[in-house]
């Protein structure tokens, strides 16, 4: 099972087994990371699962697409490797995914 760790703006880790296909949104509240809500249950509508991709992992995961951009230009601290992560789905490629979350979803 691939995991994702996903590493809050205070500095606290949580590495998650996440299921094959399922998004990384998923993954977290599955397991009830603190800062990722998935208001919209990944929907692209809602932007509560903004993430910044680790440097080295921003060129596998790719950039956000055209509906993604929108949403997130509305987040008031997105970076130039922001994605929503309902929008990132986990696989074998993407196994030590490593991912921040913003200040401001504390
Ligand atoms: Fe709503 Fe990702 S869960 S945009």
């Amino acid at each position: 099972m691939p995991k994702v760790t996903f590493i809050e703006f205070n500095g606290t880790e949580h590495e998650i087994d996440a299921e094959m296909d399922r998004s990384v949104m998923q993954a977290a509240t599955d397991n009830l990371v603190p800062g990722i809500d998935g208001d919209c249950g990944g929907e692209c509508s809602c932007a509560t699962c903004h993430v910044f991709v680790s440097e080295e992992w921003a060129e596998r995961v790719g950039g956000p697409h055209e509906t993604e951009i929108s949403l997130l230009e509305l987040a008031p601290d997105r970076g130039e490797r922001s994605r929503l992560c309902c929008q990132i789905k986990m696989s074998d490629e993407l196994d030590g995914l490593v991912v921040h979350l913003p200040e401001y979803q504390m």
